[in-house]
């Protein structure tokens, strides 16, 4: 197969996933609940009616993860830590309980030689924040700079790296303007000012953590697509522009130095909130870019529609995942040297990429999932080829270590190396799971 020659020594290799996704005991140990909570309680918002109740059972079962990260020879593990166990109310006070929840894992993670690779905010806001109005209002943003600090001080002494929050345009985007994530809104203002006060909460973060963990290396993790337009007509041209900002520009200008992108403030017409230092907090130096990549955009100009006025296309390869996502590996080069070139960043790590398949179970209880496997060596090729032309890539995380809640989707769509099986819980490592063992080794080896 493809080379991976390219990627440096001590690449690391790792996997993800994300609390809501994986943890459940949704009542233990003095967590509260969290707008997932309510939103996949709420009728009608989740496939199949399918909460984060019991998930993986990973808050009790991470031990045994554990060991399956040990099989798979992984040199990190990239989780969430869930905001809802350490601060589960907007009081400000600690849960202790929860916070020791991370310690213990992170304990492990260390003595079994794999680094822990936390995600401050993946999505799973207190509901108690929300109902003091979420990321529409600065507040937000200061408590989740307090929550930051409140995890940097417990396990700074151990933890260097660091990711503030992953795709933020998830939280703005879908979950204020498209409605299908948590907390649920269409509302346009809601949206653009959840964008912002998610960067300055950003930036205190970074503060926070520069604070407490001396040498901390951090970044942020975005998901980015390339966007192409659907025809040469010059609307769909425009729109492409657009579809680029709305996805892409919005989310790395303000965060490495440039500022919100004038075209697409113009486009939103909602005025941000900014006061005086906000920028510079938002743009502090980073030491890496997170990339999580799934599919490219292909848009097209929607005049009818909402804010940005673009539709996206179908993906016109012959190949789909059970998403349906269009498999095209070139996008995770492109995109990568883009970050490389065009912003500069000092180092990149593929912070999640993968696929899902409907996966079956073999009389013999094996999973034999050659998709993902051709999925997995294709962007693995994609990044080695990026590399050779000078990204500075230094990890690739796998999407997902686990099979699990995969939002209003619910556990049908299953991202994992590893299946689970929801009635039993047991775990069962597929054929891609191996094979990115295989691979993990001879990068090793060579
Ligand atoms: O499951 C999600 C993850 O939580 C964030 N990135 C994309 C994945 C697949 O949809």
């Amino acid at each position: 197969m493809n080379d991976l020659s390219a990627l440096p020594d001590g690449f690391v290799w790792g996997a993800a996933t994300a609390a809501y996704q994986v943890e459940g005991s949704v009542d233990a140990d003095g967590r509260a609940p969290s707008i997932w909570d309510t939103f996949s309680h709420t009728p009608g918002k989740v496939a199949g009616g399918d909460t984060g109740d019991t998930a993986c059972d990973h808050y009790r079962r991470w031990p045994e993860d554990l060991g399956l990260m040990k099989r798979l020879g992984l040199d990190a593990y990239r989780f969430s830590v869930a905001w809802p166990r350490v601060v589960p109310q907007a009081d400000g006070r600690v849960n202790a309980a929860g916070l020791a929840f991370y310690d213990r894992l992170v304990d492990a993670l260390l003595e079994a030689g794999i680094t822990p690779f936390p995600t401050l905010y993946h999505w799973d806001l207190p509901q108690a924040q929300q109902d003091r109005g979420g990321w529409p209002e600065r507040s937000t943003a200061e408590r989740f700079g307090e929550y930051a600090a409140v995890v940097a001080e417990r396990l700074g002494d151990r933890v260097t790296h660091w990711a503030t929050l992953n795709e933020p345009l998830c939280s703005a985007w879908i979950g204020h303007l498209d409605g299908d994530m948590a907390p649920g809104l269409t509302d346009l203002t809601a949206a653009v000012r959840a964008s912002f006060h998610l960067h300055l909460g950003h930036g205190l973060a970074v503060q926070a953590l520069r604070a407490h963990v001396p040498g901390a290396q951090i970044g942020i993790v975005n998901n980015l697509s390339t966007v192409q337009p659907g025809s040469d007509r010059p609307a769909d041209l425009a729109a492409a522009v657009r579809a680029d900002g709305h996805i892409n520009r919005w989310w790395l200008d303000p965060v490495l130095g440039r500022g919100y992108p004038q075209d697409m403030v113009d486009v939103y017409g909602v005025e941000l909130p900014v006061r005086d230092g906000d920028m510079e907090l938002i743009s502090a130096p980073l030491d890496w870019l997170g990339l999580n990549y799934y599919f490219r955009q292909i848009v097209a100009d929607d005049p009818t529609g909402p804010a940005p006025y673009f539709r996206q296309l179908p993906g016109p390869g012959p190949e789909h995942t059970a998403m349906p996502w269009e498999v095209h590996a070139p996008g995770i080069e492109e995109l990568l040297l883009r970050l490389t070139k065009e912003y500069n960043a000092p180092k990149l790590y593929v912070t999640e990429n993968g696929a899902a398949y409907p996966d079956t179970v073999a009389p013999d209880g094996s999973v034999h999932d050659p998709e993902r496997t051709a999925y997995l060596e294709r962007h693995l090729a994609a990044c080695a080829s990026a590399a050779a032309q000078g990204a500075p890539l230094a990890g690739y995380f796998a999407w997902s270590l686990l099979d699990n809640f995969e939002w209003a989707y619910g556990y049908d769509k299953r991202f994992g190396l590893i299946r689970v099986d929801y009635e039993t819980q047991q775990r069962t490592v597929k054929t891609s799971g191996h094979r990115y063992a295989e691979l993990i080794r001879r990068h090793r080896a060579r």
